[in-house]
């Protein structure tokens, strides 16, 4: 795995070593777990957090972590799918998440280089006309834009519309913060204790350890499980980022364009990051020629140098471009994060928070997890029948048929016989041989070379060579096989 400079080590955690009890159990230690973690202790309630790798093993480092109400879906839809009267509150939540994070930043003193900057939205040449129309739609959902030229230190990107009041921040100094803040609250917080079962009043490890609580909040990015069937209203997208070396005279602010792909890009220190290149998980693997575009595409319209970082993540996608935040089948769930999750996770945490003490909260039936997708639900069942369609690979042939041809690093799927097996060459030369049928619900993975590890198509569960999960819905680890004669 390719890790960006955001990945400090943080504090060790221990695992949790015996039953024990709280008001409210966390499962996942990103920046969603955290923050509803911190908020709920800021609240009185006891609080438990069980993570299954360290803390911040999962997107929330891999992030390009900009802080900002301009969302992956322009407010012109927005309004259009969720109704007028929807998308102000969609905008306010987003910018309340950051004024959030601000807040949190200023009373616990977390040194992460938070700072106010714009953002800046372009259109492609030819799209003036939809831009000037995604303004008003902008402005009538209550945030500061206005319609101006390209700034200095860019090149060949048209008028943009500015957007005042967004933020940057270092994601891994601010999640350090956040655990250690948690912490002086009186929040337990346990690494390397993978959640493998759960109901509404606890939460069971794969060592078989409990935890129970009066409330469960499943904060793994997607439900692992999936007892709520969140992955059919999911689409996992895998989304490149390279930092190159900056050598012009830019704001500091953030940059998006309307492509499709589109980009997404933030000075920091001396490197400019540089994303987008986006697909669908497990359904390409070209992460050299995806980097190479986003340079390409950099040097085009900034002034950049020498490629330092490159790097990939996940993303969760909804049909109607909001995440699903809240209480649904007894439990508590963020997921949906449609490429914003820093501030959907914060409101996610906030609105979790409310929910569990009492509180009124504006965004709950916005967010409402179990809403059907508000819009176009001929798209979201388009990408649900395109799902189902990979499980047609158990009838194909694998990927390659000789593990000898496998060099130290790679691995491929072989078939033998009726099964399709997972094989990988470490890089002592020793091979690795798991089965290649996905512990969700059985689709084949198929091999990232980019990221070394087995990625599904059909819902995005990931997993490590030797077949630990390293992304939900899947829980369980691939099963271990041996490899029998061709
Ligand atoms: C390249 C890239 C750029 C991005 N840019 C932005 C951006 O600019 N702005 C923005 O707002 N968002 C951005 N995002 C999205 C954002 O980073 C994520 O949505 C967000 O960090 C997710 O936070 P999370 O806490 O929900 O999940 P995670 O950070 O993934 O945390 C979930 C945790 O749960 C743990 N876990 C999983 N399963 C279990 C289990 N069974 N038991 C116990 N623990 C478990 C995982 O190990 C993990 O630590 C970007 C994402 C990527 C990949
Ligand atoms: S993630 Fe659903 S089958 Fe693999």
């Amino acid at each position: 795995m390719t890790l960006p400079h955001w990945a400090l080590e943080l504090p060790a955690y221990p695992p949790l070593g015996g039953d024990t009890e709280a008001d409210v159990v966390v499962v996942g230690a990103g920046i969603a777990g955290l923050t509803a973690a911190y908020l709920l202790a800021r609240a009185g309630q006891r609080v438990v957090v069980l993570e299954r790798d360290e803390v911040g093993s999962g997107e929330t480092l891999r992030t390009s972590a900009q802080l900002t109400a301009s969302l992956d879906f322009r407010y012109v839809e927005l309004a259009g799918i969720h109704g007028e009267d929807r998308a102000p509150l969609i905008a306010q939540s987003h910018m309340a998440a950051t004024d959030e994070i601000e807040r949190i930043v200023g009373e616990e003193g977390i040194e992460c280089d938070f700072q106010r900057v714009p953002g800046y939205l372009f259109a492609p040449p030819d799209g003036r006309e939809d831009l000037v129309r995604e303004l008003g739609a902008t402005q009538a959902a209550g945030l500061e834009a206005l319609m101006v030229e390209a700034p200095p230190g860019t090149h060949g990107l048209g008028p943009c519309i500015r957007l005042e009041r967004q933020a940057a921040f270092h994601p891994g100094k601010y999640l350090r913060g956040l655990a250690q803040a948690a912490q002086r609250l009186g929040v337990q917080i346990y690494a390397h204790s993978p959640v493998e079962a759960y109901d509404h009043q606890e939460a069971v490890t794969r060592a078989g350890v409990r935890v129970r609580a009066a409330h469960v909040v499943l904060a793994t990015n997607v439900p692992v499980a999936d007892r709520v069937k969140f992955s059919f209203r999911l689409e996992p997208v895998r989304t490149y980022m390279v930092a190159l070396e900056h050598q012009g005279t830019l704001d500091l602010a953030h940059f998006w364009d309307t492509l499709d792909p589109y980009h997404y890009v933030r000075p920091d220190g001396d490197l400019l990051l540089v994303g987008g290149e986006d697909h669908v998980v497990g359904r390409a693997d070209d992460a050299e020629e995806r980097y190479a575009c986003l340079e390409a595409w950099a040097r085009e319209h900034f002034e950049v140098g020498a490629r330092r970082e490159a790097w990939s993540g996940q993303v969760e996608n909804t049909p109607d471009g909001i995440a699903y935040l809240g209480r649904t089948a007894g439990v508590y769930v963020v997921t949906g994060d449609v490429g914003n999750g820093l501030t959907h996770g914060t409101i996610g945490a906030m609105l979790i928070r409310d929910l569990i003490t009492g509180r009124e909260n504006p965004w709950t039936e916005l967010y409402d997890p179990t809403r059907l997708p508000r819009g176009n639900r001929l798209e979201w069942l388009r990408e649900g029948v395109s799902a189902a369609s990979h499980l047609g690979e158990w009838l194909t042939p694998g990927e390659d048929e000789d593990p000898a041809d496998l060099r130290p690093g790679e691995g491929a799927v072989i078939r033998r016989g009726l099964k399709k097996l997972a094989v990988y060459r470490d890089e002592v030369g020793e091979l690795h041989v798991r089965s290649a049928m996905c512990t969700h619900v059985g689709c084949v993975v198929h091999w990232n070379s980019g990221e070394k590890s087995w990625d599904c198509p059909c819902h995005g569960s990931r997993f490590s060579p030797h077949g630990e999960v390293l992304h939900g819905p899947a829980r369980v680890p691939l099963a271990t096989e041996e490899l029998p004669e061709a």
